[in-house]
C-alpha cells in the first residue's frame, strides 16, 4: 500500500526532527572522512557521497575528505604493463609506481571528487599532502615476526611513508573560506622524497591535528562484527582492544582500528566505521540516533 502524502510528510518531518540535535551539536565541528576506493567505483554512490559532503558543509559542519584510490591506481598500472605487488596489504612502491600513484591520486581521483562536489553545489579544493607542507613523512619499515623462533623479517615496501607531522594550516585556511578540502594521501620526506601513504593512516593523523569531532571510515563492510557475526553498533576503545586480543577482530580491520584508537586517544570523540557502498551512509550515521555502522568511542 502506498503511503498517503500526509504520512510521507510526517515521516520526512520525523527524520528532520531526529537530525536536529545532531545538526546543532555538530555545528562548527570538523569531521574528517576517509573515502575509500570501493565506494568510489559506482557512479550513483559517488553522487550520493558528493551530495552528503555538500550538505554537511551547508548545515555548518566542517567536512575534510581524505581519499584512497587503490583500484584506480591498479587500473593505470595495468594499462602501463606494471603488475601491482602487495606485501601485507601494502603496495610495493618503486619510483615508477610512485609516479603513477601520485598522478592518479593527486590528479584524476582527487579532481574527480572535487568536480563532483562542485557540481552538487559545494566548493571543493583538492590538495595533496605536498600542498602547504600538509603531510610530512618518513620511510616506512615493517618488522614482521610471524615465527617467534626465527629472526624478525624486515620488509622494505619502497616509497611507502609513515606520517611524521601534519601541518594543518592549509586545510584551516581554505575551510574557513567556505571550501571543502579534499586530500590525496601523498607526503613529502625530509629529503624531498615523495611517499605513498595509507589513506586510513593519513585520515587519522589529520583528524588528530584538526581536533576533529568525528573521524569517519567509509569502507565496504557494514562495520565491526562480533563473534556471532552480528554488527556491533557501538563499542568503547577498551572493549575493542579486548576483541583484538581474543582474536574476534582480525585481518585487514586491525590497522584501521588501531588508527581509530589513536585518534580517540588524541581527543576525537567518535570514530564511526560505516559501509560506503550503502547509499547516504554518511548522513544516516551522523543524523540518526541508531546510526548505520559501528561507532568506536573513547
Ligand atoms: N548520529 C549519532 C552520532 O553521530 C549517533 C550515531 C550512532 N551510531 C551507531 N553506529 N550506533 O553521534
Amino acid at each position: 500500500m502506498a503511503s498517503s502524502p500526509t504520512t510521507r510528510a510526517s515521516s520526512v518531518a520525523d527524520i528532520l526532527v531526529e537530525a536536529l540535535p545532531y545538526i546543532r551539536r555538530f555545528s562548527g565541528m570538523t569531521i574528517v572522512i576517509k573515502y575509500g576506493g570501493h565506494a568510489m567505483v559506482d557512479s550513483q554512490l559517488r553522487d550520493d557521497f558528493a551530495q552528503d559532503v555538500t550538505l554537511l558543509k551547508f548545515i555548518g559542519l566542517n567536512p575534510v575528505v581524505v581519499h584512497g584510490g587503490g583500484p584506480q591506481i591498479n587500473s593505470v598500472l595495468d594499462q602501463m604493463g606494471i603488475r601491482p605487488q602487495f606485501v601485507r596489504g601494502m603496495r610495493m612502491t618503486d619510483e615508477r609506481t610512485m609516479d603513477v600513484v601520485e598522478m592518479v591520486l593527486g590528479g584524476k581521483v582527487n579532481k574527480s571528487i572535487v568536480a563532483l562536489i562542485n557540481r552538487h553545489g559545494g566548493k571543493a579544493v583538492g590538495l595533496s599532502g605536498k600542498d602547504g607542507g600538509l603531510i610530512e613523512a618518513e620511510k616506512l619499515k615493517i618488522v614482521a615476526q610471524d615465527d617467534l623462533d626465527a629472526p624478525p623479517e624486515i620488509i622494505d615496501p619502497g616509497l611507502v611513508g609513515n606520517v611524521t607531522r601534519i601541518r594543518p594550516e592549509i586545510i584551516n585556511t581554505i575551510a574557513e573560506k567556505g571550501f571543502i578540502p579534499i586530500v590525496a594521501p601523498v607526503g613529502t620526506g625530509p629529503q624531498g622524497e615523495t611517499f605513498n601513504i595509507n589513506a586510513d593512516l593519513v585520515a587519522s593523523h589529520i583528524a588528530r591535528a584538526l581536533k576533529a569531532r568525528r573521524l569517519v571510515y567509509l569502507t565496504d563492510v557494514d562495520g565491526v562484527l562480533n563473534r556471532e557475526g552480528r554488527l556491533i553498533s557501538s563499542i568503547s576503545s577498551t572493549e575493542m582492544k579486548a576483541l583484538i586480543a581474543d582474536g574476534t577482530i582480525s585481518g585487514g580491520m586491525i590497522p584501521k582500528i588501531e588508527y581509530a584508537l589513536a585518534a580517540l586517544q588524541a581527543g576525537v570523540k567518535k570514530v564511526p566505521i560505516i559501509n560506503g557502498t550503502k547509499r547516504h551512509a554518511l548522513l544516516l550515521e551522523l543524523f540518526t540516533d541508531s546510526g548505520i555502522g559501528t561507532e568506536v568511542t573513547a
